[in-house]
């Protein structure tokens, strides 16, 4: 049995989650994981149950013992099922290539494996057999496509479009009886992959709505193993560098257009339904879609100046009927009367004639929305998007302006993936979303129409009527 295995491991072990039968698989095998890494592991033992997720997400920084519970976590199911072929995928420069046997040596130094150099492949005396495969290159991985894996581990995932992953995924299949497909994944923040990922395994783990998958994040903090050179090293950096290998910060990525976004300042869950008080101002928002979202906001401001984002309708392939009655529902969720909404804003594009010499803001009217026309200026409406944000790590901090209620989960998602235009660099990179209807910005142009109304130079003050209708 390993050293250092005692009555407080075994504690911490149970309070991860770890099945009994793992732990002693584990320490059998002279494996002794870290608190970050045993909870990963249990969740990769949940993958076992038809009920539970079939992808399992470790890391989120530089340092976190993520090469380290990979290897592990395959030796764990290698050793409990005889014959399991299992692909594990690194990225890796030429110069450590040969790496894999130092790795396999220092994680599983109690186990019998063979590990023949030239095919990549370590052998497990039950047969079981990890295949490694080494990338530089996105490309570099289609030389592993093909074949059948039980269970597929992608290192520094983010470095892998999701299209790529995506043909990764289609070889984790089994023909073995009692076995779940399964993939794992182990990344830091930035590079390619970022929104992917994020969108796949961090928003819905914020959200605490994990269906398939699961994350746990480990930064460096997490590794009482790594050596204080590495922690220092972490520490030197700067920029969105620091925020992601050393704090593991999702909402970074290079070329991040809104820096000073904070998720945990800006998303304000005790925004609930009913927050606006009565005398605040209300008004709507709306990117117009049908292949693209239509994202429709609730904004309110209070008499400080305080924006409010309270709430999100986001459809696509909708017609205006249907948009316009969940409108209306949001409005009553929120229970706000329609007089009190001072404005529609929306995108130019609803106003133009279409062949029938119809316009979309029509369709809208006839349901009792009469939109108008949004500041729709892109530079302007990032700057004061930016300058609403604040900037709370400043010193003194600059207190935001704008909070997001938690109920607007496409608009919380899309702000901190937007980039900087590199053919204008003060503008927000346009992205339209991909087949699944991921990664595009119809939330954040909607919202930011929807700002501009309250941009300074402020409107002039609403006088309001007691039950006058005001669009
Ligand atoms: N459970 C453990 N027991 C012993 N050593 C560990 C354990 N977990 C991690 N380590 C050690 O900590 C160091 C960093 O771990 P590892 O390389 O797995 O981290 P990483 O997240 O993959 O790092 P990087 O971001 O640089 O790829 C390594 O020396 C590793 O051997
Ligand atoms: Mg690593």
């Amino acid at each position: 049995m390993a050293s250092c295995v005692d009555e407080r491991y075994f504690a911490s072990a149970r309070d991860a989650g770890v099945p009994i039968d793992q732990l002693l698989n584990l320490v059998g095998a002279g494996i002794v994981l870290q608190p970050r890494q045993l909870a990963a592991s249990a969740m990769a033992r949940l993958c076992d149950f038809e009920w539970g997720p079939t992808e399992i997400g470790y890391g989120g920084a530089r340092g976190g013992g993520k090469s380290h519970w990979a290897i592990a976590q395959l030796a764990d199911d290698c050793l409990r099922y005889p014959g399991l072929k299992c692909l594990l995928l690194r990225k890796v420069g030429k110069a450590n290539r040969e790496n894999f046997e130092d790795l396999r040596r220092k994680v599983l130094p109690g186990i019998r494996t063979s590990y023949n150099k030239t095919e990549g492949t370590l052998t497990f005396a039950n047969g079981s057999v990890i295949k490694t495969g080494h990338f530089q290159n996105s490309s570099d991985v289609d030389a592993y496509l093909g074949l059948e894996y039980d269970v597929i581990l992608v290192e520094e995932a983010t470095t892998l479009t999701k299209s790529k992953v995506d043909d990764i995924l289609t070889c984790n299949r089994t023909s073995k009886p009692g076995w779940r497909p399964r993939a794992y994944f182990t990344t830091n923040p930035g590079n390619v992959g970022h929104a992917w990922f994020k969108a796949r395994f961090i928003d819905p783990w914020r959200r605490g709505a994990e269906t398939e998958t699961r994350f746990v994040q480990a930064t460096v903090r997490d590794n009482r193993h790594v050596d204080t050179g590495y922690h220092a090293k972490l520490k030197r950096l700067t920029g969105w560098k620091r925020r992601a290998w050393l704090d593991g910060d999702w909402d970074i990525a290079a070329g991040q257009y809104f820096t000073t976004w904070r998720h945990d300042t800006h998303v304000r869950p005790d925004i609930g339904y009913g927050f606006a008080e009565p005398d605040w101002r209300v008004w709507l928002s709306l990117d117009y879609g049908f292949a693209h979202y239509t994202a429709a906001y609730l904004f309110a401001i209070d008499g400080d100046g305080t924006a409010y984002c309270l709430d999100e309708h986001a459809q696509r392939g909708w017609l205006v009927d249907a948009h316009c009655e969940a409108i209306t529902a949001m409005l009553e969720r929120n229970r706000i009367a329609r007089h009190r909404v001072e404005t529609i804003l929306a995108g130019g594009d609803v106003f133009k004639r279409e062949s029938d010499g119809e316009r979309v803001s029509d369709d809208y009217e006839r349901h009792g929305y009469k939109l108008e026309r949004a500041n729709m200026s892109r530079v302007d409406g990032a700057a004061e998007f930016l300058r609403r944000l604040g900037d709370v790590d400043r010193t003194p901090p600059l207190r935001p302006s704008l909070y997001i209620s938690d109920h607007c989960s496409g608009l919380i998602d899309c702000i901190p993936g937007l980039m900087h235009d590199p053919a204008r660099g003060e503008d927000v990179k346009k992205v339209d979303c991909d087949d699944d209807g991921f990664g595009g910005d119809d939330y954040y142009d909607g919202a930011r129409y929807g700002l501009m109304h309250v941009a300074t130079p402020p409107p002039p003050k609403l006088i309001r009527t007691p039950g006058r209708r005001v669009f």
